[in-house]
């Protein structure tokens, strides 16, 4: 898949750091303005200073589980740039503890994060992508879904992502008339440090359970890897779906909670 996004205004939730930031620059790289969309507007700041290309980004504080916020962002990217072709719903929180042992809350935000997050962004772009004469919609998911032996203790996560499959598939059939494409794009461990959200005892318990599903994994992405195949995803002709894509790495690799987080053996190019 190749080819120029230029012309095309493209948002990206959860684009301050990690897999999101990557899509931005790939998405850049192929000539789309983008605007990036995260909570902390230092991280913001930083991350349009590294992308270095102040007439084609746009920074946009907003938390996509409130429905009013996403849609003020939304409808701001539009004002700015006159229209909006295309929607990242990459924002995620993965996090591992045993059901049990689970809060409310911990529940709540894995639900409004990886689930409803998606929906509220998916729901206020709608009318853009329309405006604009159709567009695309790429939800990201986790491989987590279909692949048990990704970690251990994620049953809350991995249901929401596969919740947004399911989404996914029953709004691309919704859509289908307006030209708006949505698409499942899942990925394997990606080397983004996001192991920094979860809890060192739940950490640790997760590990022991993911020990006993055998010695190896397949390792782990880099997210210039995993954002180059997102933002090719725009680059397919208009009336073309790509309705579901999954990256995964494919070196077995010792589990060492180090060699699932550090430069990858699968995928061991510039980050
Ligand atoms: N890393 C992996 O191994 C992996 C594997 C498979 C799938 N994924 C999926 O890929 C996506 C990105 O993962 P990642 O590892 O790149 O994540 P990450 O490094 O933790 O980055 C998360 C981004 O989302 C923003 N964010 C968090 N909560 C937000 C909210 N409520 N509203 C708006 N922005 C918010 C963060 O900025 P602020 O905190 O400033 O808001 C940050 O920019 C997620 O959907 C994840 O589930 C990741």
């Amino acid at each position: 898949m190749s080819g120029s996004l230029e012309g095309q205004v493209i948002v990206v939730t959860g684009a301050s750091r990690g897999i999101g930031l990557a899509t931005a620059r790939s998405l850049l790289q192929r000539g789309a303005r983008v605007a990036l969309l995260a909570r902390q507007r230092p991280a913001l700041q930083g991350a349009l200073a590294a992308l270095a290309a102040p007439q084609r980004t746009l920074a946009l504080s907003a938390d996509v589980s409130e429905r009013a916020a996403i849609t003020a962002a939304l409808a701001q990217v539009a004002a700015q740039w006159g229209r909006i072709d295309g929607l990242v719903n990459n924002v995620g929180f993965q996090f591992a503890r045993r059901l049990e042992l689970m809060s409310e809350a911990e529940i709540r935000k894995l639900v409004d994060l990886n689930f409803l997050g998606t929906v509220f962004a998916s729901q206020a772009v709608i009318a853009h992508l329309r405006a604009a004469g159709g567009g695309r919609i790429v939800n990201v998911s986790s491989a987590t879904v279909r692949h048990p032996n990704e970690f251990s203790h994620v049953g809350m996560y991995s249901a929401c992502k596969a919740a947004v499959e399911q989404f996914s598939a029953e709004l691309r059939h919704e859509l289908k008339a307006d030209r708006i494409m949505v698409s499942v794009f899942s990925c394997g461990a990606v080397a983004t440090g996001s192991v920094a959200n979860f809890d060192p005892a739940a950490l640790a318990e997760a590990m022991q359970d993911w020990l006993t599903k055998g010695p190896l994994c397949d390792g782990v992405l880099q997210p210039h890897t995993v954002g180059e195949a997102i933002a090719a995803c725009f680059a397919l002709p208009p009336g073309v779906a790509l309705e579901f894509l999954e990256l995964r790495p494919n070196v077995p690799t010792p589990k060492m909670l180090e060699s699932t987080q550090t430069a990858g053996a699968a995928d061991a190019g510039a980050s």
